[in-house]
């Protein structure tokens, strides 16, 4: 059965960054080594900007409508290895933009390399404006620089940690349409999707778009952020309400279910945890594939467990979404001191 499309995002302001459509590739050997249903993975560590990962997607509606708005500074917000502000960062540098990064240092990894390598030396690379603090600083540094830039006569405009809210999200709904199209042309049952887990956009994205496609595909986001699971339930939940209001046309219920896998979340966000460094050196070494120790390893590490645990037995085939990251695989360098065990 061909996959209907969705006429209602064609017509919304897209500012085009990605290189697309990602690939959706069998993963041969680890499928075989596994022996479960086939594991598929739609590269969105591909999407070509400044390394790739699943921002870009979110910053094609989102900067569209920045520049809709006549902006001419970007700020945004993260971790100080957030991947979203890195892709922001090269993005503004290709359109010429000014680009704040707020980043909050809310991760306790005591090692030098986090404030200096990966993401924040490629942010430094691409000419963003880094303003480093603690959490509690985040809103007096957002009002000082706020008040900075309209005294310089600069029209600024604000996207959330990640990329992500209603027209973030978008980016998301549009991956979902693309990977409906590429598993219909490969003969991929789209029973089960598997990804990383945190602002939510890209949950909210895919379940939304999903049901406006009429799929019956399970998507599993896996919390790699929250300390409770039901924090991430209600951003992802109310993400979607957004969209319902906004795109009424695309016939969506807003109670959609919302399945959030909180197991694998490990010490908390942004501690790598033993079973996603497995799964990194798996990926890695059955692969060829680089996942990180923050999103991608740790849901990889879920998708692996649940295979073995037989919870996808019912499935042929389960897609994990790569949604990037490895650009801070340096700044973890720390994490992958020791040999990986035998
Ligand atoms: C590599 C990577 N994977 C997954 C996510 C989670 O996506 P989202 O924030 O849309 O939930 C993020 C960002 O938070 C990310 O940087």
């Amino acid at each position: 059965m061909s996959t209907p499309d969705l006429p209602w995002l064609a017509s919304i302001g897209r500012q085009t960054l990605a290189i697309e459509p990602t690939p959706l590739q069998k993963m041969e050997r680890l499928s075989a080594e596994i022996g479960g249903p086939e594991i598929w993975i739609k590269r969105d560590d591909c999407t070509g900007l400044a390394t790739g990962g699943n921002k870009t997607r979110k910053l094609e509606y989102l900067l569209a409508d920045a520049l809709t708005r006549g902006a001419d500074t970007i700020i945004t917000y993260g971790a100080v290895q957030s991947n979203h502000a890195r892709q922001t960062a090269a993005a503004c540098a290709q359109l010429g933009l000014n680009c704040h990064l707020l980043l909050s240092r809310r991760v306790n990894w005591p090692h030098p390399s986090y404030l200096n390598q990966g993401n924040v030396l490629l942010d430094r690379l691409f000419g963003a404006q880094l303003h480093v603090c603690d959490l509690d600083q985040v809103d007096g540094t957002r009002d000082a620089l706020l008040e900075q830039l309209k005294q310089e006569g600069r029209s600024a405009y604000e996207i959330p940690a990640g990329g992500s809210n209603p027209i973030g999200a978008l980016g998301y709904v549009r991956c979902m349409a693309e990977l409906a199209r590429q598993a219909d042309a490969l003969g991929v049952q789209l029973g089960q999707i598997v990804h990383a887990s945190a602002s939510a956009g890209t949950q909210s994205g895919l379940v939304f778009g999903a049901n406006a496609l009429g799929l019956e595909t399970h998507i599993m986001g896996v919390n790699v952020f929250h300390p409770s699971p039901e924090t991430l339930r209600n951003r992802v939940q109310h993400i979607i309400r957004g969209l319902c209001e906004r795109h009424p046309q695309a016939g969506v219920n807003a109670e959609v279910p919302i399945d959030i896998n909180h197991a694998y979340l490990g010490e908390a966000y942004g501690i790598p945890s033993a079973e996603g460094l497995a799964a990194i050196h798996l990926a890695a070494r059955m692969e060829g594939i680089l996942l990180d120790p923050v999103y991608s390893g740790k849901a990889f590490a879920a998708l692996i467990d649940q295979v073995n645990l037989g919870n996808f037995n019912e499935h042929s085939a389960i897609v994990f979404i790569h949604t990037g990251g490895h650009a801070s695989l340096g700044a973890y360098a720390d994490a992958f001191a020791d040999p990986e065990p035998a």
